[in-house]
């Protein structure tokens, strides 16, 4: 199978992007991962890229340019898609729509409840019965784009924001490329 390249951006910790890769040594997992962004030179993920001898770019989201500059370095490798996987950085609606319906972004909830931060603190708060994850395309709207799939769990009495945050990751290493053979199978 010719798999596609894709390119996954991180600021933090790169589980996801770590078990994106494991994922994508399979034969016929649709995507290679050609390169990983981090706004951020001490995300941990970045060793998940070394440890693999995958190119990773740490990117000055200050620098004026830096999405230009960020495009460029995206065509050449010919990334067909982008990965968002715990960016914690806006994309201006210009990035976005040079990669429209190519770039995917896993979200900690099931949207369209609980866009943006925080989102365990708010579940709790709100006493919902349950929560999950969704994996959806990236629009100039935050957490707001087509969903493509989300993973549910129910939420017990004893659970708290770390034992949600470690329920819904777990979900999360299914769901991200669940969706990312889904994408393919319907191109
Ligand atoms: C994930 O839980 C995802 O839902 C959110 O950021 C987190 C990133 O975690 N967008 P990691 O860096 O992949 O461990």
């Amino acid at each position: 199978m010719v798999k596609k390249n894709a390119c996954v951006f991180i600021s933090g910790k790169g589980t996801n992007l770590r078990n994106l890769i494991i994922q994508s040594r399979e034969y016929n997992f649709p995507i290679n991962i050609k390169l990983v962004i981090s706004n951020n030179k001490n995300a941990y993920g970045i060793t998940h890229a070394k440890k693999n001898s995958i190119p990773y770019l740490i990117v000055d989201t200050k620098k004026r340019y830096f999405e230009y500059d960020l495009l460029k370095i995206l065509k050449e490798n010919k990334i067909s898609l982008i990965c968002l996987a715990g960016y914690m950085r806006i994309l201006s609606k210009k990035f976005i729509e040079s990669y429209t319906k190519k770039i995917i972004n896993i979200h900690p909830s099931l949207l369209p409840k609980y866009k943006g931060l925080d989102t365990f603190k708010r579940i709790l708060t709100n006493k919902d019965c349950k929560t999950g994850c969704t994996v959806h395309y990236v629009n100039e709207k935050l957490d707001s784009g087509n969903i493509i799939i989300k993973k549910t769990f129910f939420i017990e009495k004893t659970d708290n924001e770390k034992s949600l945050k470690y329920k819904t990751q777990k979900l999360e290493y299914l769901a991200f490329p669940e969706a990312i053979r889904k994408i393919f199978r319907a191109n």
